[in-house]
């Protein structure tokens, strides 16, 4: 009797399990459908900027290049560390003379997948985003003028422009500049997370918990907004939807994209963050208040869906959304060009 006490028991067991959880294949199939996807190969070429090596090993020079700022103290890398996620891990920047910038610094991984870049999706690629910091006040402080002469100071420089823009007259500019460096962060994508590999076929590369989350992320109603190759980053919504957050998560002075369009019905409207690698990413939000994904997760519940996640599922969501941390291949540290006589000194 006890052999079938335990034969039931297994009955028991496996009825349970086959009755609540779906089959791999049904969860893949179910992910595809509210749009989420695995990271391609290869990244998307950009457009009006063909790559080639030279410009994207220059644009990884610039990219760590603190000379780019008034300064010479600040580069990309500040505020968009490559070791740390590709941000700066600070609630708001901190940038030239230590003033604190308005916003969280997003990731500069897989940003390319992004349908436009910023909180507020002011900048339509990165290419154009990235004449934005290099003058920013607040981040670098530099003007076009003096970023020319500065790269034109170093023969190091001045070569690279040459071979990366081959057939340019005047390779040396602000425009080239920003394109090289769109080329080094098109590089910048994380393939292989273990979402990348279970939507690629693999079963076993997401665990029972991961797996249960991503059927939470998806009956919950998280993907209607995040989807897409970046789980995110595709569509602007007002962040509070159905109820707006605290204040100190949603400060009344930063209306979003209302910036942008100064349409009222865009009034704290941010672009649905992208949340591939996001568990390297805290503190949360435009605002950067919320260190726990947990609770970010909670928030998101509440003020988005109008629904209450408690610990255990926002437990789940986010071990899931540990599951979109990917690899970033073939960084080290660039040796950059010597300054020489002629190069601009810095400013404070
Ligand atoms: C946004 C790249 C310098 C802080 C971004 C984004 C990219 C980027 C691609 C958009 C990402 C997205 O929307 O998902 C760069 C490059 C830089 C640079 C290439 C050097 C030329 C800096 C510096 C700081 C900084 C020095 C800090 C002082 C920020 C912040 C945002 C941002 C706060 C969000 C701003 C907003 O949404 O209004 N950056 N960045 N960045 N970056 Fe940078
Ligand atoms: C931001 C997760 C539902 C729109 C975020 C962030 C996370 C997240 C972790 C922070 C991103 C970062 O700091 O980089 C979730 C989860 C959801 C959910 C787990 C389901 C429980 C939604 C829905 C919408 C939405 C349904 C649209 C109606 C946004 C927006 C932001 C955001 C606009 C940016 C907020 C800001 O300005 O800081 N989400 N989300 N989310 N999400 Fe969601």
């Amino acid at each position: 009797s006890k052999s079938f006490l335990m034969l039931v028991t297994v009955a028991v067991v496996i009825a349970s399990t086959s009755a609540f959880a779906v089959t791999d294949q049904e969860l893949r199939a179910k992910a595809t459908a509210a749009g989420l996807q695995a990271l391609p190969s290869a990244p998307p070429a950009p457009a009006n900027n063909p790559m080639n090596p030279e410009k994207i090993a220059l644009g990884k020079k610039l990219f760590f290049d603190p000379r780019l700022s008034a300064s010479g103290v600040i580069s990309c890398n500040t505020c968009h560390n490559i070791g740390t996620g590709g941000d700066d891990n600070l609630p708001t920047s901190i940038g030239h003379g230590w003033q604190r910038g308005p916003r969280n610094s997003p990731t500069v991984f897989n940003a390319v997948f992004n349908k436009a870049q910023f909180w507020d999706g002011r900048a339509e690629d990165l290419k154009a985003q990235a004449k934005g910091p290099v003058q920013a006040g607040v981040e670098m402080n530099n003007k076009p003028e003096q970023v020319v002469a500065t790269l034109k100071s170093m023969p190091e420089y001045v070569q690279r422009f040459g071979r990366a823009f081959p057939n340019e007259t005047d390779p040396v500019t602000f425009d080239n500049t920003a394109k090289a460096i769109e080329a080094f962060e098109v590089t910048l994508t994380t393939p292989s997370a273990p979402f990348d590999r279970f939507m690629n076929g693999n079963n076993k590369a997401m665990n029972a918990e991961q797996k249960e989350g991503l059927e939470l992320f998806i009956q919950r109603g998280c993907a209607s907004c995040h989807n897409g190759v970046n789980i995110g980053g595709q569509a602007y919504f007002p962040f509070g939807l159905i109820k707006r957050p605290d204040a100190d998560i949603l400060p009344p002075t930063d209306k979003g994209r209302f910036q942008v369009t100064k349409a009222p019905a865009d009034e704290y409207v941010f672009r649905a963050g992208p949340l591939r690698n996001i568990a390297l990413t805290a503190p949360y939000f435009h605002s950067g208040q919320v260190w726990d994904l947990k609770q970010a997760v909670a928030i998101m519940g509440t003020a988005q869906l109008g629904v209450a996640i408690d610990d255990a599922e926002a437990g789940k969501i986010a071990t899931f959304l540990g599951s979109l941390t990917g690899k970033l291949t073939n960084i080290s540290y660039p040796m950059l060009p010597v300054e020489t006589a002629t190069t601009p000194r810095p400013q404070f």
